[in-house]
Formats: structure tokens, C-alpha cells, sequence
């Protein structure tokens, strides 16, 4: 086998001065796994003295190292994972990733990254990205190349009041898009429609108040998406369209009155419980008509169905709604 022919050279090189196995101060490292790990530690400054050149995982979280270049990277050529977890890094160089080609995985999350620069993500095959509760206020299309191969993106817990479509244009694989907990107060019109791989979408906690009616017709791998917790008042008749293999869908705590007859129609594979309608204000009038139909119809699609309540009119406030009978509902004519 090539990697005993190899051992001893790898011995040579990776033997601290006492003949010890090298391995950063403050770190602990696991030299089976190829992994190094820096977690709760005062580090300051990236862990380069004594990083065993085949590490392929590097763990560096909870500490104070504020910067990160290309040069600290190349002392682990063989990187495939980097976890940056809580550090207190405000910025990447253009290059930093110039040095790892195998890199797969990038977790910035928790850091004060505001903006990165042009082309930061070119030099990695990356498909795993976490840019988690960091700064930005915007993300751009100019960060990636034209054929990412990245299945995976997380940007959830920034500022974002919008993503280009340009950007989503370059990520034809991704099956992972986290919005969430951003300032998101539209999605253009067509923005989706690269994204055909796409099974998960996190949308929650944003200020959408409308959503274009064709936004997922082209997106029909979806199986989760989460409307959770924004400021959509009404949904356009169409909206599902396509949308077969969903299996989760929330759109709890919305501004949501009513349902257009046929919207939730085409979602044939949600799971027990898979909807989450909770939280709005249902007006209880003949309009209501539809969505109570679909409760009767599809029980136990609705998650805790019981306390779907109505917000108006009057007699009936605070009522559940999958209780009320067609009389309540003035249906009998
Ligand atoms: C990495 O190098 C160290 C030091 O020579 C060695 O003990 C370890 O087995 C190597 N790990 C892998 C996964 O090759
Ligand atoms: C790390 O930063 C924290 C606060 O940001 C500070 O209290 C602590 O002293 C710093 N530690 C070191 C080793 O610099
Ligand atoms: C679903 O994803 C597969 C690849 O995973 C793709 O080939 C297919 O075209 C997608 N389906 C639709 C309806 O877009």
C-alpha cells in the first residue's frame, strides 16, 4: 500500500523538535482523523506553528483570531473542511483560499464579516458554505464563480434586504439555500428558476409582504420551505403550482386572512403535520370556505390543527377554525 511507503517520509517532516507529534499550542489534534482542533482558547493569531501538514480538518472556534490569509492556509495544503465558528473575523482576503484546493466546506459562522472581496470563493471547489449571523448587508454575485459547484449556502442571520438574481444564476447545484433571519422584503420575480436541484428553502423571519405568483414553478425539487414569520398578507392562487414533492411547508405567524380556493391543491406529498398555518389572523367569513374544506379533507396535514384560530368577525374570534360548522360559516344556503 502507497500510503507505508510514505510514512516515513511523513514522520520526518511532521515530528516536532522533541520528536513528539507536531501540533499547535492551545490545540488539541487527532492525527488519525487528520483533524486539528482550537476551541474556547485565547488565540489571537491563526495556529501555523506546528499544523501538521496533512490536516484536511481544521476546527478553530470561540477565539480572538481576527484575520486569516492565504500564507496561514497554505501550512495545511490538504485542508477539505474549515470551521471559523465564533472568532472575530471582519474580512477575507481575495486570495485566501488560493492555498487549499480540496477545500469542500467553509463555516464562517459568528464572525463580523460586513462585505468579502471579488472572486473570494473562485480558488476552492467549494460545496458546503455557512455564512451565518456575520454582517452583511449585501451578497454578491461577483464572490463566485460562474460554475460553483456549491450544493449548500447558508446566509440566514445578516442584513440582507434582497439577493441577486445573478448571484443564484451561479449556483445551479445548490439543494440548501438558508435566507432566514435576514431583511428580505422581496425575491425577484424569476430569481429561483436556475435553482432546479433546490430541496430546501429557508425564508423565515423576514419582512416579505407579497411573493410573485411564479417564484417556485420552476423550482420543483422543493420538499421543505419556510414562509415562517414574515409579513405575507396574501398568497396568489398559483403559488404552489408545481410543487408536488413538498413535504414541509410553514407559514406560521403571517398577516395571512384568507386562502384562494385551489392554492394548496397541488401540494400532494405534504407529511403528517407538515403544515403550519398557526399564527395569523383567519377571517372567518364565506371566504374562509376553501382553506376550511382542505382542514376537513386533509386531517392531520395541519400541524396542531386545533389552534388555527380565527381573528374576526367578531362572534367567532379566538374560535378554532376546523371546528366551526357550516352554519357558523353562513355555508348553508
Ligand atoms: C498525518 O500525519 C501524522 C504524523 O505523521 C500521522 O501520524 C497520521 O497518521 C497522518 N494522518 C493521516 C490521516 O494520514
Ligand atoms: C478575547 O476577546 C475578549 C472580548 O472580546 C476579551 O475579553 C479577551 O480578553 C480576549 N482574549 C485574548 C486572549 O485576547
Ligand atoms: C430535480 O433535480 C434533478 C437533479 O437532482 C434534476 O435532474 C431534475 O431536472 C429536477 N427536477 C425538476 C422538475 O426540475
Amino acid at each position: 500500500m502507497a500510503p507505508r511507503l510514505a510514512l516515513p517520509l511523513l514522520c520526518l517532516t511532521l515530528l516536532g523538535p522533541g520528536g513528539a507529534l507536531a501540533c499547535p499550542p492551545l490545540c488539541k489534534c487527532y492525527p488519525r482523523r487528520a483533524e486539528v482542533v482550537c476551541a474556547e482558547v485565547p488565540l489571537t493569531q491563526f495556529p501555523s506553528e506546528g499544523l501538521p501538514a496533512n490536516t484536511t480538518l481544521l476546527t478553530i472556534q470561540y477565539t480572538n483570531i481576527s484575520a486569516i490569509s492565504e500564507h496561514h492556509l497554505s501550512a495545511a495544503p490538504l485542508l477539505e473542511g474549515l470551521h471559523l465558528y465564533s472568532n472575530h473575523l471582519r474580512s477575507l482576503s481575495p486570495d485566501v483560499l488560493r492555498g487549499v484546493p480540496r477545500l469542500h466546506t467553509l463555516d464562517l459562522t459568528g464572525n463580523l464579516l460586513a462585505d468579502l472581496p471579488a472572486d473570494v470563493f473562485r480558488h476552492a471547489p467549494l460545496t458546503t458554505l455557512v455564512l451565518k449571523n456575520n454582517l452583511m448587508e449585501e451578497a454578491k454575485a461577483e464572490w463566485f464563480p460562474d460554475d460553483s459547484s456549491l450544493t449548500w449556502l447558508d446566509l440566514s442571520g445578516n442584513r440582507l434586504a434582497g439577493v441577486p438574481a445573478a448571484l443564484l444564476r451561479k449556483l445551479p447545484h445548490l439543494e440548501s439555500l438558508d435566507l432566514s433571519h435576514n431583511r428580505l422584503e422581496k425575491i425577484q420575480a424569476r430569481s429561483l428558476d436556475p435553482l432546479i436541484k433546490l430541496e430546501r428553502l429557508n425564508l423565515q423571519r423576514n419582512k416579505l409582504v407579497s411573493l410573485d405568483p411564479a417564484l417556485f414553478h420552476h423550482t420543483a425539487n422543493i420538499t421543505n420551505l419556510y414562509l415562517t414569520d414574515n409579513r405575507l398578507d396574501k398568497l396568489p392562487p398559483s403559488l404552489f403550482r408545481g410543487l408536488g414533492k413538498l413535504r414541509v411547508l410553514g407559514l406560521e405567524d403571517n398577516q395571512l386572512r384568507h386562502f384562494p380556493p385551489g392554492l394548496l391543491d397541488p401540494l400532494s406529498s405534504l407529511d403528517e403535520e407538515g403544515l403550519d398555518l398557526t399564527g395569523n389572523p383567519w377571517l372567518c367569513d364565506r371566504k374562509v370556505e376553501y382553506l376550511w374544506r382542505w382542514l376537513q379533507k386533509n386531517k392531520g396535514k395541519a400541524f396542531l390543527a386545533e389552534t388555527i384560530r380565527c381573528a374576526a368577525p367578531l362572534p367567532l374570534a379566538g374560535r378554532s377554525l376546523p371546528s366551526l360548522s357550516e352554519g357558523e360559516l353562513n355555508l348553508e344556503s
